[in-house]
């Protein structure tokens, strides 16, 4: 065997010491990048925990409540029918509807619901209160078009707005339409479908919430559950 593939077979000691010095580094790297990760862990866990918070309580201003709304909460799951016509939230995968309590009653709901946008699945969280009246909309995911279907969004119009206030009684379900369509929401010039999937969306939760309010209302969280 010549001396040139004696040294590609067995590198020189000098070059195996360079492998094992770099292959040490990447270890010490990824350790490093690891410890960093688990350090700002529940930095994040606690920022995400103060943002939901912050959307929670923003869903619910005329109602009181005295519990922490994150504390109350609980899992509605389209795998696992717990409620009458559940299928009226449109949920995809299970998602957590929260309860507002005031001296012990449950003052208002915040349920979860889905449908499809333009462009896939626009997920929003409903605030109603004990009588059915919504108390606020928002938007939690959506992929909608810059500049039409993502007109939905609160920093670009107050659309969502609109829903506050309204319930089935003082809305009745034809007028829970485009005003194109005969009914009293806005659309948006060019842009129909993202907002009327979230009209009908909106009015079929409230349905949910008629159908079951009962049961809704005398959920106590703090028995197990299942
Ligand atoms: C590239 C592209 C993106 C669009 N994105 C949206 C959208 O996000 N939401 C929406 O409602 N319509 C969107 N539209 C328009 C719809 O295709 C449809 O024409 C419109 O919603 C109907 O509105 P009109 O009845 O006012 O014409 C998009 C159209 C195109 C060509």
């Amino acid at each position: 065997m010549s001396d040139t593939n004696n040294r590609v077979q067995n590198p020189p000691l000098a070059a195996r010491g360079a492998i094992l010095r770099l292959g040490l580094l990447a270890l010490g790297a990824v350790l490093l990048l690891t410890l960093a990760y688990h350090a700002t862990a529940a930095r994040r866990i606690a920022q995400q925990h103060q943002a939901m918070l912050a959307t929670l309580t923003t869903l619910l201003p005329p109602i009181p409540h005295d519990n922490v709304l994150l504390d109350a909460s609980f899992i509605i799951d389209p795998a696992t029918p717990r409620f009458a016509q559940q299928e009226l939230l449109g949920l995809s995968t299970a998602r957590t509807a929260y309860l507002a309590r005031s001296a012990d009653a449950v003052s208002g709901v915040i349920l979860p619901l889905e449908t499809a946008g333009y462009n896939g699945p626009l997920k929003l969280l409903l605030g109603i209160d004990a009588n059915g009246t919504i108390t606020g909309l928002r938007i939690l995911e959506q992929h909608e078009t810059a500049g039409l279907g993502a007109r939905i969004e609160l920093d670009q119009s107050n659309w969502l707005l609109s829903f506050d206030r309204r319930s089935l009684d003082n809305t009745p379900p034809p007028l829970w339409a485009l005003k194109q369509d005969g009914g009293e929401f806005d659309q948006f010039s060019g842009a129909t479908i993202t907002p009327r999937a979230i009209v009908n969306a909106v009015r079929k939760a409230l349905e949910f919430f008629a159908l079951n309010r009962t049961a809704l209302l005398a959920l106590n969280l703090e028995e197990p559950q299942a």
